[in-house]
C-alpha cells in the first residue's frame, strides 16, 4: 500500500504569553492512499490541531509531516499555500466564508488560486439560480 500521509514524532506547542500548552505530544500517524479514517476525541483533544498540520494551515513545533513523500513541515508560507491550493480540501467547522461576498463570489475566489480551474465549478450545483 502506498503511504500518502505520514506523521513522525509530531508535537505542537501553543504559547500563550509565558505559558506553553502541548496540544500534540509526539504523534505518529500513517495513512495509505485511498484510506478513509475518523479522528475521534473529546473537545480539546487536539483534532483540529492535527488536521491543521496535515492540511498545511499550521506547522509543527517539532517532528515531520510527510505528504506523498514530501516533508511539508519544512515548507515556507508560499510553498504551503501552493500545497493547500493544489492538494487540500478542507471543510471548516465555522465555514470561513467572506460575509461581504455572495456565494458565487466566495466560490469564484478559488479561480484565482487554483491552477485547475475546471474543478471549482463542481462546487456550485445550481449555478443558474445565483444573482451576481
Ligand atoms: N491557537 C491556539 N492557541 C492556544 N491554544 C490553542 C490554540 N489552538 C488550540 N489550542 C489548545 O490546544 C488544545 C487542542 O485544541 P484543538 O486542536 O482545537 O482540539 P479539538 O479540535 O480536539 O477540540 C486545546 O486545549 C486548545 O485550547
Ligand atoms: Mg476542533
Amino acid at each position: 500500500m502506498e503511504k500518502i500521509v505520514e506523521l513522525k514524532n509530531v508535537s505542537k506547542v501553543y504559547k500563550i504569553g509565558d505559558n506553553e500548552f502541548k496540544a500534540l505530544d509526539n504523534i505518529d500517524l500513517s495513512l495509505n492512499k485511498g484510506e478513509m479514517i475518523v479522528i475521534l476525541g473529546p473537545s480539546g483533544a487536539g483534532k483540529s490541531t492535527l488536521l491543521n498540520l496535515i492540511g498545511g494551515m499550521d506547522t509543527p513545533t517539532s517532528g515531520n509531516v510527510i505528504i506523498d513523500g514530501e516533508n511539508i513541515s519544512k515548507y515556507n508560507e508560499n510553498k504551503l499555500s501552493d500545497y493547500r491550493a493544489e492538494n487540500v480540501g478542507f471543510i471548516f467547522q465555522f465555514y470561513n466564508i467572506l460575509p461581504s461576498l455572495t456565494v458565487k463570489e466566495n466560490v469564484d475566489i478559488v479561480k484565482d488560486i487554483v491552477k485547475n480551474r475546471g474543478e471549482y465549478r463542481r462546487c456550485i450545483k445550481r449555478r443558474r439560480t445565483f444573482r451576481a
